[in-house]
Order: structure tokens, then sequence, then C-alpha cells
């Protein structure tokens, strides 16, 4: 029986399902989808932004089972490239090697980056390599930011994600697509209040989906 209570739940569960079958045509071989992964419905909604775009470059800050669907459908177009970030060495070896297997690293890459202390966060904690980071990035017109890393649910780590917007600001063509996964948690609600006031960026909240949605102005900065 579906009460008031659980009807968000019962609904994400049957937008989920949806979204597997929109997803299917991408799902090849087998990939180890866990509870870390963003939910099917929000990984359909960046797909979707990314089909309409001529040949987008895509930046996944956090990489994973999506960086392969992502790959994917890039492949699939023929068209865009995507940068995935990646703090673990041993799970960038992994992601890798999945994308070499499916021959997908003409359109995907992963970029090492492991987390170090910056003056950048907002408590203090660690952030990508900056330096990687930037030299992963230059010269590119970011159409789609998808930040879904660091890790951020260790207790202390509420906020990780925070940097990603002050770095990737300068980088982010107009009209580009900033998406933040995980905003169920009260750190990514946290992160887009502040993003919301330090940057000329409004968000929609996807609660279904799991993710917020938010799209960069030819206008970088709030007045
Ligand atoms: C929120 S996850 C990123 C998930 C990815 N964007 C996806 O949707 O598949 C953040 C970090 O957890 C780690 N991770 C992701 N998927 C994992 C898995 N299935 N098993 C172990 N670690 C994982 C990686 O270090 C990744 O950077």
């Amino acid at each position: 029986m579906t009460t008031s209570d659980d009807a968000p739940t019962a609904r994400s569960s049957l937008d989920d399902a949806a979204a597997w079958q929109a997803l299917s045509p991408l799902l090849g071989p087998f990939l180890p989808w866990s509870s870390g992964a963003m939910r099917p419905t929000g990984l359909l909604t960046v797909l979707n932004d990314v089909w309409f775009r001529r040949s987008p470059n895509i930046v996944e800050l956090g990489s994973g089972v999506s960086t392969v669907i992502l790959a994917r459908l890039l492949h699939e177009l023929g068209a865009g490239q995507l940068l995935a970030v990646e703090h673990d060495q041993q799970w960038a070896d992994r992601v890798e090697k999945q994308l070499g297997q499916e021959r997908l690293n003409d359109v995907a890459r992963v970029v090492r980056a492991p987390l170090r202390p910056s003056v950048h966060t907002w408590d203090s904690g660690e952030w990508y390599d900056e330096p990687v980071l930037l030299t992963a990035v230059e010269g590119t017109a970011v159409d789609v930011l998808v930040v879904d890393g660091p890790p951020a649910w260790r207790p202390g780590s509420a906020h990780a994600r925070f940097p990603a917007l002050d770095m990737f600001a300068p980088f982010l063509a107009p009209g580009a697509t900033v998406v933040l996964d995980d905003v169920e948690r009260d750190g990514e609600r946290d992160v887009l209040q502040r993003w919301s006031l330090e940057h000329a960026i409004r968000f929609d909240m996807r609660p279904e989906a799991g993710i917020a949605v938010g799209t960069w102005p030819a206008r970088t900065r709030a007045s």
C-alpha cells in the first residue's frame, strides 16, 4: 500500500523503472551498478541533454557506470568528448579498462586527480589536484558539467563538491548544463544554496532523479 509518506519513493521507483527502459539501448556489457552510481532517472536526464547537443564537451567529477554509459552514447552519436575526473587510482584503472575493452577511449578519458588539501574548499577539506584539473580542461568550452564527486558521504565531507563551480566557471560555455547529484543530502543542498548566491545560476530541483540541474548564463558572476 502506498501512503502519503512513501509516495515520493514509490514515484521515484516508477521513474527509475521507466528510465531503465529508455537506457536499455546503452546497457551493453555488464556494469556494476551500485548505490554510489547516479540513479537511472538522473543519468537519463544528462543523456537527454547530451543527445540534443551538436558535439558536447562533458566533464564528469566522479567516474563510474555513468562514465561508461555516457561514453557509449557519445560513441553512438559520433561526436563529443568526455573527461571523467577520478581521485581513486584503482577505480580509475577499472573504469579505464572498461572504456578500453569497449573501444571507447576515442570519446572518453579518465583524468586521474588525487584529492589534496585545497584553499578553495568550504570547510578546509580536500579537492581534486587543481593543476591536473586545469591542465586537463585547458582550452575546453565545457557544455555539460556533472558533479558526482568527490565522495561527500563521509563525516566531515558534506561540502566536498563545493569547489566545482568556482573551479569550472571560467570554462563553462554559455548555456552549459550543470548537474549536481545526491541532492537528497543536506550537504549538497547547502552547496546549491551557496552556488546560487555566488554565481548567476539557478537550479531546478529534480528530487525524483536525485539531481539538481542549472543552466550557465552568458554572464558569469552574480552582480
Ligand atoms: C558518487 S561516486 C561516482 C559515481 C559515478 N558518477 C556513477 O554514477 O557511476 C563517487 C566515487 O565513488 C567511487 N565509485 C564509484 N562507483 C563505484 C563502485 N561501483 N564501486 C566502488 N567505488 C565506486 C569513485 O571513486 C567515484 O569517484
